[in-house]
């Protein structure tokens, strides 16, 4: 059996055209895009068609809203602390409670540091946040609010274009981080009130380290990196122009391929889903079921761990992930989990599978063979799994280890 990769919400493959397209910027196309001279103008040319092509997939009103920064952190590190700086007299911060570490990690060091204050918005059993609470918090203190457009453990998808107009309606500025929804499902930012938004070019088939900052015309605005002209100031250092090219064309390519994301990628995902449900008893799919990405399925294997399914996945040649690639290795369930209430039991054994264009019907069929054998397997040495299903009280067996 070949390697089946179902990883690609921790990164995708380079697409095959996309490599192509950046060769040449390492050779002959060497330039720096800011010198005066033909080699420097060449190269100039081509990532103004890359910020045209990702200006395109977002939907943006202008190219010039496109900041080509290093990765999806960056991008979310410079809205935070942009607006921190451009609107001094505000100390307030509101997020949620299953961001990304990109954003998570800096508001706490923020808060605990610096003295901001901020506001984790909490999440239902299904991922779902409660709009009235975030009405509620917005004030005349709020610097910025920052809400992931689609979950990268779980795939949920938030009402951020709502939420943006409930932002602007008090004055306040919006970020969101759309790492994981940018290629996946349509975007039209001119018809949203959005602000900022983050893309990472390794979750769409570009190379890693680039992204964006869609940055919308107007924003008050203060640069992370200061230096020279470059991104018309708004992020200072020489371009990574083979990376540039590289995702603009990723992202002429994602749009190509979208509506193929929500039909074939889709259905994918959902036969996966509903073979392992079907076959495998006291499992169920966390977040919302409904409204999420069109590639994404996380899966909770009741009173077994993670970490054990991933590595009998990894000897069968299957690639998925526990937890996000940046919080896995530790012990902790995973905060996403935590967030929306699922017990230990369940919240220990939760297996992300994601997909791309890339994968195969046929891996479905294989994965659905294999993977209830696994759960099979590992239940039979589990304290908490008995000959009829689960033990008594589990959960508090569970626990206290990780109280
Ligand atoms: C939702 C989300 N935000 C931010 C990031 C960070 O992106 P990058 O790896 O480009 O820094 C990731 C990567 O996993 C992500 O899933």
């Amino acid at each position: 059996m070949a390697d089946i990769y179902l990883d690609n919400n921790a990164t995708t493959m380079v697409a095959p055209e996309v490599v192509q397209e950046m060769l040449p910027f390492f050779s002959e196309q060497f330039g720096n895009p800011s010198s005066m001279h033909s080699f420097g103008d060449k190269v100039g040319r081509a990532m103004k068609q890359a910020r045209i092509q990702v200006q395109k997939l977002l939907g943006a009103e202008h190219d010039s809203e496109i900041v080509f920064t290093s990765c999806g952190t960056e991008s979310d590190s410079t809205a935070i602390l942009s607006a921190l700086k451009a609107y001094p007299d505000r100390d307030e911060i509101i997020i949620t409670a299953v961001e990304h570490p990109a954003i998570l990690t800096l508001c706490d060091y923020l808060e605990k540091n610096e003295d901001y204050v901020v506001h984790k918005l909490r999440v239902d059993k299904q991922g779902r946040l409660d709009l009235d609470e975030y009405q509620d918090l917005l004030c005349n203190k709020t610097a910025i609010v920052s809400v992931m457009w689609a979950n990268n453990e779980t795939g949920t998808l938030f009402p951020v274009e709502t939420m943006a107009e409930m932002a602007h309606a008090k004055g306040v500025l919006f970020h969101t981080d759309a790492v994981q929804a940018v290629g996946k499902i349509p975007l039209d930012l001119k018809s949203t009130k959005i602000d900022m938004l983050s893309v990472s070019g390794h979750k769409l088939h570009a190379p890693k380290g680039v992204g964006v900052l869609y940055l919308r015309r107007g924003t008050r605005f203060r640069p992370l990196l200061r230096g020279g002209h470059q991104e018309r100031g708004r992020r200072a250092g020489t371009e990574n122009s083979a990376s540039i090219v590289a995702l603009g064309k990723a992202a002429e390519m994602a749009l190509e391929h979208l509506q193929f994301e929500n039909t074939q990628v889709k259905a994918m995902r959902d036969r996966l889903e509903q073979g392992l449900l079907a076959a495998i008893p006291n499992a169920f799919v966390t977040g919302d079921p409904t409204n999420r990405l069109p590639n994404t399925c996380n899966i909770a294997f009741e009173y077994i761990e993670g970490e054990a399914i991933l590595l009998m996945l990894n000897k069968m040649g299957i690639a998925a992930s526990s937890g996000s690639a940046c919080t896995s290795g530790s012990l902790e369930p995973s905060h996403v989990m935590m967030a929306m209430g699922i017990p230990y039991t369940a919240a220990h054994g939760t297996i992300r599978f994601s997909f791309s264009r890339y994968n195969k019907p046929e891996e479905v069929d294989q994965v659905i063979a294999v993977v209830p054998k696994i759960i099979a397997n590992l239940r039979k040495m589990s304290p908490y799994w008995g000959e009829n299903g689960p033990v008594a009280d589990p959960d508090k067996a569970f626990a206290p280890t990780y109280a």
